[in-house]
């Protein structure tokens, strides 16, 4: 395989017909974080055995841990597994957050089949040229491309923002016609991380903000619309954490209830790391402390691989919708 080589030959691939079917479907494809070994086979074995079509995606924070190499063959060793396994779901490889042209063409090059260029605390004009430059880059190669208006609060890798900012409505048009992008990020509540919502006793999450949704799917129908910061921080998980030694007092996320309305809409990729974060966590911590004993990574690991295939199953049949839709 030579340095240079295209999403196609690992099997992979682009993101334009799953969301053409999830649009039309009112589903949403779901897009899990990964950067170690057991992230990618709970994911792959999950999305296989639901029947479900994936977006497999890297932060660059992921990258620079994982080394580049290594994920490539990681993704082709995934799309294997899954064939292997009598699956035919379609897999896309997706670079999370991108901050500059050079490292979204650097992954079109070594094998993505979908990139994000995220210009969103740019000013306006500049966003737009950036996402332009990728996208006539990416689109040589048919690879896809998101971009994203509209800043979302948290924290994720090195991407961090105090205050999340909504997407202007009467931005999106002209963006979209502008830049040519195949799916936009959108900023209606949702935030990065296990600490979405700070709340006060008592208090309830805020509802997302529905209504720039559907002014945005006014404005753009049927354009494929990306949700950020939809974990659940799923409070069984917060629960084992803190029982086996943890701290993450206040953790707390958007509600499945909301994701479901979200899947139902023009949202068509829901992106999930911190809700896998805390199964593999709140896992490794309850095995280790009912066998202190042990020092096989398998034994820990294992557990928590485990966890993570139930908890991919749980999302995609019972909130975004995606299982049998491959
Ligand atoms: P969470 O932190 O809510 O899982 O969001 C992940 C994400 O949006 C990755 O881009």
């Amino acid at each position: 395989m030579s340095d240079t080589v295209s999403y196609t030959e690992l099997g992979l691939a682009n993101t334009r017909e799953m969301f053409k079917k999830a649009v039309g479907g009112g589903y949403a494809i779901p897009a899990y974080n990964f950067n170690n070994l057991e992230q990618l086979q709970a994911i792959i074995t999950a999305c296989a055995e639901t029947s479900s079509p994936v977006i497999v995606q890297v932060s660059k924070g992921a990258r620079d841990y994982a080394n580049e190499t290594m994920l490539r063959y990681m993704a082709l060793g995934a799309v294997r597994m899954a064939r292997e396994m009598g699956s035919n779901i379609p897999i896309a490889l997706h670079l999370d957050h991108g901050d500059s042209f050079e490292l979204c063409k650097s992954c079109v090059d070594s094998g993505f089949s979908s990139v994000m260029i995220d210009g969103s605390h740019l000013p306006y004009e500049e966003n737009v040229k950036l996402t332009r430059q990728v996208v006539e880059y990416a689109h040589q190669h048919d690879v896809t491309v998101e971009g994203e208006l509209g800043v979302l609060a948290g924290i994720e890798d090195e991407v961090q923002a105090e205050t999340s900012t909504y997407t202007k409505p009467e931005e999106v048009e002209d963006f979209v016609s502008k830049t040519g992008v195949d799916s936009l990020a959108i900023s209606i509540g949702t935030s990065h991380g296990a600490y979405k919502f700070k709340l006060k006793e008592g208090e309830e999450v805020p509802p997302l903000r529905f209504d720039i949704l559907e002014e945005i799917e006014r404005r753009i129908p049927g354009f494929p619309i990306v949700l950020h910061g939809a974990s659940s921080v799923l409070q069984e998980y917060v629960q084992l954490i803190n029982n086996y030694g943890g701290k993450m007092e206040g953790a707390v996320g958007v509600p499945e209830e909301q994701l479901r309305r979200a899947a139902a809409s023009a949202v068509c990729k829901i992106n999930i790391d911190s809700d896998g974060r805390l199964a593999v966590t709140a896992k490794v911590r309850e095995y280790l402390s009912q066998h202190p004993e042990e020092f096989d990574p398998r034994k820990y690991l294992g557990v928590a691989r485990k966890e993570l295939i139930k908890l991919i199953k749980h999302k995609n049949e019972t909130v975004l919708g995606s299982a049998g839709r491959a």
